[in-house]
């Protein structure tokens, strides 16, 4: 029996040229986006998706102009105040990864209070990557993992590859099982590196800001037809 992606990773990529399309400054073209992220966070019980994780912002986004930059966080730091009750009250619970140490502390405060507000939720799990970066990830994990070590709390000898996992920012999510990039471009960009690793990919041309929840629906419901091997040979 086919079954659904249970965690479904997005790379909402387009907003900017959705604007332009426009005549319009980027930033309005991720006010746009923001306002699909909610439709699309409640399309996910009816899909049986239960984890969904966004990326927001990368590691990289920081070389885009300061303009666009403070637009950004000013647009996070805004959606965070205006839809935390919805989100408490439709059973979302909301995690953050990437590195804050480089985020406003005024963010960083949202972000944990969103956190601690939403942490009796079970209905879907949606994870915001806001300065996240895979390789960046990795690294923090790997420093943290080194710690262990070298105070003696983890040996050399158990390192295998279920160690790494423990230590990343996604330690208590389960693997993607299906990604999809928005906006034509077939790249990762760095996204949930080690995470994805047996994920199907779905790149579609679409841009985030059209990025209905029929399409998303679609796009769940072919992912059940196709069959997942994980490199085996099928039974
Ligand atoms: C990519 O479009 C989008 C981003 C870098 C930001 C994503 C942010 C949102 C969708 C805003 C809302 C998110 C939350 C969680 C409130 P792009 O600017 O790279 O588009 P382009 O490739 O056309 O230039």
């Amino acid at each position: 029996m086919p079954t659904g992606p249970r965690h479904v990773a997005i790379i909402m990529d387009g907003n900017g040229r959705w604007a332009q399309a426009r005549g319009k400054p980027r930033l309005f073209g991720h006010q746009a986006g923001a306002r699909r992220v909610r439709q699309v966070v409640e399309a996910c019980p009816g899909l049986g998706v239960k984890y969904l994780t966004i990326f927001a912002f990368s590691t990289e986004n920081w070389k885009r102009t300061q303009a666009e930059v403070a637009g950004l966080m000013m647009l996070f730091k805004h959606y965070i105040t205006r839809e935390a009750r919805a989100l408490r009250d439709n059973g979302i619970r909301v995690r953050f990864i990437g590195d804050r140490v480089r985020l406003e502390e005024k963010l960083v405060s949202l972000m944990d209070e969103l956190e601690l507000m939403t942490a009796d939720n079970d209905l879907v799990h949606l994870t915001v990557a806001l300065n996240y970066g895979g390789r960046d990830e990795v690294a923090r994990a790997t420093k943290r993992l080194a710690r262990d070590v070298a105070a003696g709390r983890l040996s050399l000898r158990d390192i295998d590859e279920e160690t790494l996992p423990r230590y990343l920012d996604t330690c208590v999510l389960p693997d993607p099982d299906l990604v999809i990039r928005t906006s034509g471009e077939a790249r990762i960009s760095n996204f949930l590196l080690w995470q994805s690793a047996y994920a199907e990919y779905e790149f579609i041309d679409t841009l985030w800001p059209d990025f209905t929840p029929e399409i998303f629906a679609r796009i769940v419901r072919g992912f059940a037809r196709r069959e997942r091997r994980f490199g085996a040979v099928p039974g």
